[in-house]
């Protein structure tokens, strides 16, 4: 059945993503989809009242329907965890129902997904089961990007399987049989539970996308070959589950666009042609997504695509040869949404991520707020904690999955002082004026961001966050004064009632031979000369690094440095990194494309540990494919005026060096904590002045703190 969507009505003079819209028998208020994200709260199955709050936030917060995270249609056959949802048994129907109806109640319509998880089926690996796959995976994964991961991390990955590596089952003619029936029990459990639409799931490696993957299918039967066999799977599937909720309940499947990192793998002319099979077969809409074909290398293609806009191309050729709608994923943002929707490339968005970060995105959007969207950052800590089977947690959005609980206004109001306009001091701001304190924030340089504004030169997804942030402390009336070095005297002088110290983090310079030497830069001389904020006493270290300075102090656009820095920047050649860590890794990348030989040094036997797993993978890969010679293990020995010494594993290195820049020793800044402690006023200390913890402790100190103010 391949249905006609109907032509919108579109309101006056609002955006394309809120005009109605029409998937089968639904109508939807607007364009914007919530898709499938794994929340990990189920209890053995059976969906719970965090859930579901959840869902219900994001339903009130506009968007038009919300699709739940995998349900495992052979619960617990097929199920990678037990903190799913079920749908392979009637008693599982009842929390799907509650969990309908809140959402009715809140004005949004609710998808559930139906999902086999093939090959990553972690609970067939915990129960000893084998797992389903259309053919015998040939040769060992590449698992070389877990050298990076902490023993810590190891154990929580390994216990999501109980240490047990997948036994691999070809799928038998029974077997596929059972599971299309599987898929359609649960589609008939959705209906009955009152969902709106079912999702199938046929991407991201699971067992349906395997079977129309070339990488994983190599069969000769009826379902490997070409592409019709290889499609097989999902079409049956669709036609089950079609058979199974009739008509009036609307069916869609979510197909990869393309998979990348191996190259047999998906193409997206093939993606073409299975939709166009799936929508003869009953589909109602497609969902394009994009897969990685190795979720140890290269996650951040796909799913969680680190792209702005990364399946474009692949929804757009998708509805060209479709009659049905086309939902369109992968970092979209509100703007792009538009755009998209304009151009015809789809007919509707999902935004995932965006809105774990902003439930409220929508309504914000119709009455014209946009710039009060919170954006996500495409730090992948949300998803860092599914490889652990947890919920998610989100660095911007503290009070996601109940994480933290979320800030009510206060009994009365105070006046609080913040010292430091980074992220943590904006974010204690906003969150008391939200409750009704008077709020002034002090700032010793002369823009906010501290060294968050920094970083956008190396991470420019932090941009959105600081102009987020600086634009609510504006907009809801926090005095803010730059330039302005907080100290005991002018605290007292002002009379607070609390004080919130939000001074960051201190880069030192190691204990080393040489660490005084002109060449040697720390984070923060580096910091200091672009923001224009002086050396703090130290002297200019080096006439190329002041040059650098007087050119960039004329721009307050971190872009445009960015820009600039790629045609000209007075640094030498050979460049040594001290350290490995989040800030180190990513600054190598960043000189290394910009023609310097970088070596990076780390001491630990890991680097890029400050950053959630999947962006550690990928600033790893892509700092050695542009060159970067990373050295693990490396004790410091020396620097001279050429070069670097250090040991590894008990030999002497000696690296050449033009520059040398510190990027470990970070400490939390506590001087100004420690002086107004003796006084006789009521102190907090929030972000990397605490403890450092980046952007995600900075805001969920700030929150934690604010709320208690
Ligand atoms: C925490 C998390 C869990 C996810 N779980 C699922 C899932 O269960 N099923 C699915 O199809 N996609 C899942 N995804 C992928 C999203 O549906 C979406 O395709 C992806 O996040 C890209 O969209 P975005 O860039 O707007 O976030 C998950 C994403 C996240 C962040
Ligand atoms: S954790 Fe990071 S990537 Fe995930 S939603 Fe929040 S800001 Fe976005």
């Amino acid at each position: 059945m391949v249905l006609v969507m109907q032509r919108p009505r579109r309101a006056k003079g609002s955006s394309s993503a809120l005009q109605p819209g029409r998937i089968g028998p639904l109508e939807l208020a607007n364009r914007i989809i919530l898709p499938a994200m794994d929340m990990n709260m189920c209890a053995d199955g059976v969906i719970t009242d965090a859930e579901i709050a959840h869902y219900v936030a994001r339903a009130k917060g506009g968007a038009a329907l919300l699709i739940t995270g995998s349900g495992a249609v052979a619960y617990p056959r097929g199920a990678t965890s037990r903190k799913q949802p079920g749908l392979s048994e009637d008693h599982f129907i009842p929390g799907l129902r509650q969990l309908v109806d809140a959402v009715h109640e809140a004005g949004s319509l609710l998808c559930v997904q139906l999902c086999h998880h093939g090959k990553n089926a972690r609970l067939d690996m915990i129960d000893d089961r084998s797992v389903l796959v259309p053919s015998i995976p040939e040769g060992r994964p590449d698992l070389s990007a877990l050298a990076d991961c902490t023993r810590s991390e190891l154990t929580q990955l390994a216990a999501t399987t109980a240490g047990r590596a997948p036994r691999f089952h070809e799928a038998t003619e029974d077997d596929l049989v059972l599971a299309i029936d599987d898929f359609a029990e649960a589609a008939r459990r959705a209906r009955e539970a009152g969902a709106d639409a079912v999702e199938i799931h046929a991407a991201h490696g699971y067992l349906l996308s395997t079977f129309l993957s070339p990488t994983d299918n190599r069969r000769t039967d009826r379902w490997g070959g070409s592409l019709e066999n290889r499609a097989g799977l999902i079409v049956e599937v669709t036609a089950a589950v079609r058979a199974a909720v009739g008509s009036d309940v609307a069916v869609l499947v979510r197909i990869s666009g393309q998979e990348f990192g191996s190259e047999d793998a998906l193409t997206t002319a093939d993606a073409t042609a299975s939709a166009v099979l799936s929508a003869a077969a009953g589909a109602d809409a497609i969902h394009v997504t994009g897969y990685g074909t190795n979720s140890f290398a290269n996650f951040t293609d796909g799913p969680l695509p680190e792209k702005i806009g990364a399946y474009r191309l692949q929804a757009s050729a998708i509805k060209s040869a479709l009659d049905i709608p086309v939902i369109a994923v992968g970092r979209i943002t509100p703007e792009l949404a538009d755009e998209m929707l304009a151009a015809g490339d789809c007919d509707f968005v999902s935004m995932g991520r965006q809105l774990l970060a902003d439930p409220d995105l929508v309504q914000k959007l119709r009455s014209g707020r946009q710039e009060q969207v919170r954006p996500c950052i495409n730090c992948y800590v949300c998803v860092e904690q599914n490889f652990f089977d947890e919920p998610p947690i989100c660095a911007v959005n503290p009070a996601l999955a109940g994480h933290l609980p979320p800030f009510e206004r206060a009994e009365s109001s105070r006046s609080v002082l913040v010292v430091g306009g980074g992220p943590a001091g904006m974010e204690v701001a906003r969150i008391a004026r939200e409750r009704g304190h008077r709020v002034t924030l002090l700032e010793a340089g002369t823009r906010l961001g501290g060294t968050a504004w920094f970083s956008q030169l190396t991470t420019p997804t932090n941009g959105p966050l600081i102009t987020w942030l600086e634009h609510e402390i504006r907009r809801l009336g926090v005095d803010v004064v730059l330039s302005t070095r907080a100290d005991v005297a002018l605290v007292r002088s002002l009379a607070p009632d609390v004080v919130v110290v939000a001074t960051g983090a201190n880069r030192g310079r190691p204990d080393v031979s040489g660490a005084e030497l002109p060449h040697v830069h720390t984070g923060d001389d580096l910091r200091a000369l672009l923001l224009g904020e002086g050396f703090h006493g130290q002297p200019i270290r080096l006439r190329g690094l002041a040059r650098l300075a007087r050119a960039f102090r004329l721009t307050s656009d971190a872009g445009r440095i960015r820009e600039l820095t790629r045609r000209w920047m007075p640094l030498g050649r050979n460049v040594v990194i001290v350290g490995g860590g989040l800030v180190g890794l990513e600054l190598s990348e960043f000189l290394a494309v910009r023609g310097r030989n970088v070596t990076v040094l780390e001491s630990s036997r890991h680097v890029g540990v400050p950053m959630a797993m999947p962006r550690r993978w990928t600033a790893v890969r892509r700092a050695t494919e542009v060159g970067v010679t990373v050295v693990r293990g490396a004790r410091l020995n020396e620097i001279t005026t050429k070069d670097v010494g250090y040991e590894l594993g008990g030999a002497e290195h000696r690296v050449v060096a033009d520059e040398v820049i510190f990027a470990s020793d970070v400490c939390p800044d506590s001087i100004l904590g420690d002086r107004l402690a003796g006084l006789d006023i009521e102190v907090h200390t929030v972000g990397d002045a605490g403890e450092v913890g980046y952007i995600t402790g900075a805001m969920h100190s700030a929150w934690v703190t604010a709320s208690k103010l």
